[in-house]
């Protein structure tokens, strides 16, 4: 199992752009140091350069890297160069460049666009990574392998890929049968009767679309496992990993996790945007959690913009306080380090505006620099968080291969769908209120924790899903789910019998239609007791018309013909309870629903109640010490008051005992001792 002996601090550092400027790496070890960081990661796009001509290599620059690095205590994360090719190997192979979905070979451009079946491919990386391991297998600077960058949904439509698709049906469904019925290939005349009839090229086929989806991420993967192997083959100490996105970019990343020793990820929020940041904060957290959560363990944070970006619209530079405030949001969700992209601005290419640790101006006095410098001194002081865990008692469902099935889906109302959006609406309500959310698969198997699961919109059900969220239930659980779930089946066929599918006895209800309503439409529910202090609550877009089989009526409409029907429902099921909301709420209900349940459930919030809006509390735990990270992602001071006679600031030492204020995009981080709240 990975775990660092300290905070890891540093950055992708693209040397092979200076090869022509002697006194750069000097100049960059010197800057390094001043910005405490202990880390680089080196050679993602340096393939060109470290084999010029095909089996001439040039390994020179890289080895005088590597010691440098080595002998100033700074270690490499050493990157395979997969994900850009040189362009005499796109030249002399031509099969290694992506065919797109009209049947176009790409030219040698851009990067991440190689076919993942091709064998030549294959046979070409696996060399460099050998010759790589081989290499350095005993170099003092190796710490860890990169392996390829932010690998994503190649979608490469070549007749090898194609062929693979089919083979990957063969074992998965066996007969050609057995693909049509899985298909419902009746519909438009769509029945294949050999399989070289199959592309993936037909929208209006769901399973086919969705099972190329899975073949393409299962490809993917393949690839990464093909060039894993040398390196694990002669480095089996050295771990691996491969730096994950955003999660909807086509990768079940689920099954990715297992596979590497560690997660590591790249996360770019867009600070100071349309979004408050108070609001893109809640959305960054969840991805952090979902990143913690894929092997339930800390991850790291592999990129992140020390200052701008250069490919979104309007890139705003953080403003003061911002860099070290996010670090240190992605240290209070479990990472291990911050890192960035990248260490050196590029004079050249279509990064050469991107923010950088050392700007063109080549300073150690500009803001960015002094910032970066600043959270490598936090991160040198933070050693003890470092063995700490964060502990959810609460887990939400968001399910990459039910996003890629709602999608598609054609449905009453198409716009606006929002699953993940949806899923962070959710998230946000815990977020705010300082309580541990871990971000869960739907065939996540480890759930006898939580006290609650909520699981939005949980529209496709995976094989044995059903079973899983019964069992919980059953056992004493609490469920919270949605309009639009279990409606389909892993093939995408619709349940029959109707939604909620196999959940109707867990749930209590059966669903008869849905309402949707455009923006004007006006639908509220009523609550049937006091448990909530609102009334009227609006309805958006979504409003299944149900009927309750057993279960409580907790809300019901207002208007329309389906006024005084039910709008929420809990059902007892054995020892826990199953809510449906059955229609899509706002923020203002979701805040009241969830602040009455958690105090309901009794859930572990952090010391302070309640947060001012903008301010969360995550916390990290070790054996004897609670670690409470106090982060005000408003740009105004904010005065928190503490649940607890006492705490220590975690970085002074210094007790606190009364109400305190923390600068607007400011932090604290206190120490509590365990089992006090
Ligand atoms: C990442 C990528 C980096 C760099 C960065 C710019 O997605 O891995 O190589 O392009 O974006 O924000």
């Amino acid at each position: 199992m990975f775990e660092p002996k300290f905070f890891w601090h540093g950055a992708d550092y693209n040397f092979e752009q200076w090869l022509d400027y002697p006194n750069v790496l000097t100049r960059d070890i010197e800057l390094m140091k001043a910005a405490r960081c202990n880390v680089m990661s080196i050679g993602i796009f340096s393939w060109a350069m470290l084999e010029p001509v095909e089996g001439e290599y040039e390994f020179g620059w890289m080895d005088g890297l590597m010691d440098r690095l080595a002998e100033n205590e700074i270690g490499a994360i050493l990157a395979t160069p997969s994900a850009a090719k040189p362009a005499w190997m796109s030249q002399s192979y031509p099969e290694i460049r992506l065919v797109d979905e009209y049947g176009r070979r790409h030219p040698h451009h851009l990067r991440h666009n190689h076919c993942p079946t091709s064998p030549i491919y294959r046979q070409k990386v696996r060399q460099i990574n050998t010759l790589l391991a081989e290499r350095y297998r005993d170099h003092p600077a190796l710490m860890m392998w990169h392996v390829s960058n932010e690998y994503g949904n190649q979608n490469c439509r070549c007749e090898l890929c194609l062929q693979a698709f089919r083979e990957w049906l063969q074992m998965r469904y066996g007969s050609l049968d057995a693909v049509n019925k899985a298909w419902w290939t009746a519909f438009w005349s769509h029945r294949y009767t050999d399989w070289s009839q199959i592309e993936p090229v037909d929208p209006s086929v769901h399973g086919l679309m969705l099972d190329w989806m899975r073949f393409v991420s299962d490809q993917v993967l393949d690839f990464y496992l093909a060039e894993k192997e040398p390196l694990q083959e002669i480095t089996p100490n050295v771990p691996v990993t491969t730096n994950f996105m955003w999660p909807n970019v086509g990768l079940d990343y689920w099954t990715f996790a297992s596979h590497v020793d560690v997660i590591s990820w790249d996360s770019y929020p867009r600070w100071h945007s349309e979004i408050e940041d108070w609001r893109l904060a809640a959305d960054t957290a969840f991805f952090h959690d979902l990143h913690r959560s894929y092997q339930q363990r800390p991850f790291l944070l592999m990129e992140s913009t020390p200052s701008v970006t250069n490919w979104q619209g309007v890139s705003r530079p953080k403003r003061p306080g911002m860099h070290v405030l996010a670090s240190l949001q992605a240290v209070a969700h479990g990472a291990n380090s911050v890192q960035y992209f990248q260490w050196r601005q590029s004079r050249g290419g279509a990064e050469k505006f991107h923010g950088a640790v050392v700007s063109h101006a080549g300073r150690e006095q500009t803001r960015t620099f002094q910032e970066v410098t600043a959270v490598g001194e936090l991160l040198a002081r933070l050693g003890p968080v470092l063995e700490s865990v964060n502990q959810a008692d609460v887990a939400i469902i968001y399910d990459l291969q039910n996003e890629w099935a709602l999608d598609m889906a054609q449905l009453p109302r198409n716009k606006d769908k929002n699953y993940q959006e949806r899923c962070l609406a959710h998230y946000r309500q815990f977020w705010q209120q300082g309580v541990t959310v871990d971000i869960i698969n739907s065939n996540f198997t480890e759930f006898s924790n939580y006290k609650l699961v909520v699981a939005p919109m949980l529209y496709l059900l995976q094989e044995g899903v059903a079973e899983w969220l019964c069992e919980y239930v059953q056992a004493g659980g609490t469920l919270v789910t949605t309009y639009l779930t279990g409606v389909v089946n892993q093939s995408d066929l619709v349940f029959m019998g109707g939604s909620p599918g196999p959940l109707k006895d867990l749930l209590g209800i059966w669903v008869e239609e849905t309402d949707v309503l455009f923006d004007h439409h006006q639908q509220t529910i009523q609550l049937t007791n006091k448990t909530l202090s609102g009334a009227n609550y609006p309805v958006k877009h979504y409003a299944d018309i149900v009927h309750s089989q057993g279960a409580e009526v907790f809300a019901v409409y207002e208007q329309d013909f389906y006024a005084g029907s039910p709008a929420i429902t809990v059902n007892q099921f054995g020892k826990g309870r199953a809510y449906y909301l059955a229609a899509r709420y706002d923020d203002g209900f979701l805040t009241d629903f969830y602040g009455w349940l958690a105090k309901m459930l009794g859930l572990k919030t952090a010391i302070v109640h309640p947060l001012p809006r903008g301010v969360t509390a995550q916390v990290r735990t070790k054996d004897t010490e609670k670690f409470i990270f106090l982060l005000n992602f408003e740009p105004i001071p904010q005065t928190i008051k503490l649940d607890v006679p006492a705490a220590v600031d975690a970085l002074s030492e210094q007790v606190i005992t009364d109400a305190f204020t923390i600068a607007g995009y400011g932090f604290r981080i206190l120490k509590l001792a365990r089992g006090i709240v």
